[in-house]
């Protein structure tokens, strides 16, 4: 691999500079005024792939937004890996927040800045380039397949079709994703376990139009009112969840599987402090990790209705909305949990207001082997660059298309992720380390070259 780690020292201007042209793009899948952009982006990952020295590179159109498709087959009597990742975005509003705009990358403090930085498009990038460098310095130990989505942001609804209906070009020994992070650059960590997702958007009812709220206040039941005091019901006073059935199917952690996470350092004054709190909170009983790792949650993401303009209007107004999203945990399935949701908010609803829900996108969790062969590959390759072997952790987001690998291509993932917390994904700011990036670059590498040997 020494050819390959001096091709990466040679070219690490070059490749940062690729990245901030592909940061330049921006690629919203949730907006579609930038419907332009996200199909740009797709060609711009597609010719460097090429460029890369992939073949077979494809922009597989779908009903949304193209996959980029492009593989390296060498030998097929040896193992083949596919990577994935996705090179939509999140939307960058509030722009205000942000220190410098969103789509005009600048390092700061050894840090990228841009929406996109380290979700995904800072984690993929490193794949591209770590494959060109092994295959310009012919180290390439294995044959290699890239599915790079457009749509991962909004659900990936697309990609499942593609997955279901491409089985033979996607055939692999495994899925290896560069979409997480690690616990710090000091404490490399591997995430064995992500969350599964139920999404939903509640509108309520009230009167048939907005009222003066003198006129008909104490009178006429306030959708606001109202809503707020069911999603005070959502929570029991433990910080439960309040909805029947929601726990049913939840697997508990052996005492043996709880030590392990537990044993993971943290820091919890430090916690604190990043995020400006004084307290904690969350469900009794279950530590910090076993809350964003390993337990169901439910979260409002947002919520609306009445006047949020300037100055005051006295307004009782006739519809409140909610935005509410649910991660679920091993072994709840997202449309259980939707039903039961539904079921639960519209029996509490008084029958002053009508209500309605309505499922937005889902996903499976998924928990994946610290015990095999690629988890091994993994562990090797950042104990060779981080000098530490990876600590099996849990992440608490999701990626909802990993538990469709598992189900329609049988191929297991791993999750090498080299973001941390502090990168703020989804919020303004975001940013991924320089360190990262180039760690990245050099990681991978050396897990093609231990997973061809151990495979
Ligand atoms: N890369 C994230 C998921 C993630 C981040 C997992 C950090 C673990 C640690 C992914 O792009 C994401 O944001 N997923 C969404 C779900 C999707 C269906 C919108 C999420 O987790 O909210
Ligand atoms: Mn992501
Ligand atoms: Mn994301």
């Amino acid at each position: 691999m020494q050819k390959t780690q001096d091709f990466i020292q040679s070219n690490r201007e070059r490749f940062m500079a690729e990245l901030f042209d592909l940061l330049r793009i921006p690629s919203i899948s949730a907006d579609p005024a930038f419907s332009a952009d996200v199909h740009s982006c797709a060609a711009f990952v597609a010719e460097r792939l090429k460029e890369a020295g992939a073949d077979a590179v494809e922009i597989c159109p779908t009903a949304g937004y193209p996959i980029v498709y492009g593989e390296k087959i060498i030998d097929p009597a040896l193992p083949t890996v596919l990577v994935y990742g996705h090179y939509d975005v999140q939307p960058a509003v509030p722009l205000e927040l942000w220190t410098t705009p969103p789509f005009e990358p600048e390092i700061r403090n050894e840090r990228i800045y841009a929406r996109g930085s380290a979700d995904d498009k800072g984690q993929f990038y490193m794949h591209l380039k770590a494959f060109e460098a092994m295959w310009a310095s012919g180290e390439l130990p294995c044959n290699v397949k890239f599915m790079i989505e457009g749509e991962e942001e909004v659900g990936s609804n697309n990609l499942s079709t593609f997955v279901k209906n491409e089985k033979q070009r996607l055939a692999a020994d495994m899925v290896l994703i560069s979409d997480t992070s690690m616990l710090g650059n000091d404490t490399p960590s591997i995430d064995v376990g992500l969350r599964g997702l139920s999404y939903v958007e509640v509108e309520v009812t009230g009167p048939n139009r907005d009222l003066h709220s003198g006129v008909y206040g104490g009178a006429v039941a306030n959708p606001i009112n109202i809503l707020s005091r069911m999603i005070a019901q959502m929570h029991d006073d433990q910080g439960r969840i309040a909805i029947p059935g929601f726990y049913a199917d939840v697997v508990a952690l052996s005492e043996a599987d709880r030590k392990a996470l537990n044993s993971a350092p943290f820091d919890v004054e430090e916690y604190k402090k990043d995020l400006g709190i004084e307290a904690l909170h969350g469900e009794e009983g279950f530590s910090t990790f076993e809350r964003t790792g390993t337990r169901p949650t439910l979260d409002v993401n947002g919520i609306w209705g009445g006047y949020t303009g300037e100055g005051a209007k006295t307004v009782l107004p006739s519809k409140a909305y909610a935005k509410i999203s649910m991660r679920l945990v091993p072994n709840q399935r997202s449309e259980t949990i939707t039903q039961l949701f539904s079921d639960y908010f519209k029996s509490i609803a008084p029958p002053s207001v009508q209500v309605e829900v309505r499922p937005h996108h889902g996903g499976e969790p998924v928990v994946t082997p610290s015990d095999s062969p690629e988890f091994k590959a993994a562990s090797l390759a950042m104990k060779a660059t981080f000098g530490k072997e990876p600590i099996p952790t849990r992440g608490g987001g999701s990626i909802p298309i990993v538990a469709l690998f598992e189900k329609e291509l049988g191929l297991k993932s791993v999750l090498m992720g080299f973001g941390l917390d502090i990168d703020a994904l989804h919020s303004p700011n975001e940013s991924y380390g320089v360190f990262n990036f180039y760690k990245g670059i050099e990681t991978i590498p050396w897990f093609f070259h231990h997973y061809a040997q151990i495979k």
